[in-house]
């Protein structure tokens, strides 16, 4: 069959442990293909954002529960060129660098691990994956969230290089930034996140894997590019 354009998978589905690359990837990806590109990690980090704000205790399960049901969380086109994506509202708020603080960084998995606040979460991605054209990131999306993605990536790199990658970024915004705490912390979420009872991180058994430690952003797209020209498209 000659190559058309009908013939690229409809949802492409990133994961991968913290700071591994996939936004980076995904974004590039998606202004390529001229997709739409879903950060599903936005979605936890907005509700772990509110708890805070709202002076919720982190380990009150059903407020936080609550919260995650209650909040409008909307991603828009970015309003501001400062380097955003996107623009994150949370009940009509501009949170988009406020969920990067190492605040929410730090309680983001613990919120993650609930049930509940996954289960509201996951219904939302789901309803936006099944539309196609897609490249969808998180930890959950080719096991859980879109399981139907016809191209699964998932991401690995050695904690002291996500580390590395992620101070390079938090320092441009924040001359503060520690490379330790942050190793520290991207440590401390790599145990929450691949050890909890629902969708814990890990990859799809249909996932290719990329270890990406010794591959520059530009690599690591090359080798997506031609995954994504010989993945199979669903049919019917
Ligand atoms: O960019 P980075 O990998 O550091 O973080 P993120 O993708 O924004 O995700 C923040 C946190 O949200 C993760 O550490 C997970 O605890 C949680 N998360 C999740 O549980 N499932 C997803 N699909 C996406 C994020």
């Amino acid at each position: 069959m000659p190559e058309m354009h009908s013939s690229l998978p409809q949802a492409i589905a990133i994961a991968g442990p913290a700071a591994s690359g996939k936004s980076t990837l995904g974004k590039l990806l998606a202004d390529e293909l001229g997709y739409l590109f879903f950060d599903t990690g936005v979605m936890y980090r907005a509700v772990t954002w509110a708890a805070l704000q709202r002076g919720l205790p982190i380990e009150d399960e059903a407020a936080v529960t609550r919260l995650a049901e209650e909040i409008v969380i909307d991603i828009q086109p970015p309003s501001n060129p400062d380097g955003r994506n996107y623009d994150i509202l949370v009940d009509g708020r501009d949170v988009t660098w406020d969920i990067r603080s190492a605040e929410v960084e730090k309680y983001v998995s613990p919120v993650s691990v609930y049930p509940g606040v996954r289960q509201a979460l996951t219904l939302q991605q789901r309803r936006i994956g099944l539309r196609g054209k897609v490249v969808m990131v998180g930890r959950d999306i080719g096991t859980v969230v879109l399981p139907e993605a016809e191209l699964k990536i998932y991401l690995v790199a050695s904690a002291e290089e996500r580390a590395r990658r992620r101070y390079q970024e938090v320092f441009a915004r924040d001359g503060s930034a520690s490379y330790e705490a942050i190793l520290t912390t991207i440590r401390q979420r790599d145990q929450i996140d691949s050890t909890r009872a629902v969708a814990p991180l890990r990859p799809a058994a249909d996932a290719v894997i990329l270890d990406t430690d010794r591959m520059d952003v530009q690599q690591v797209l090359e080798a997506v590019r031609s995954l994504v020209k010989k993945a199979n498209p669903r049919t019917g």
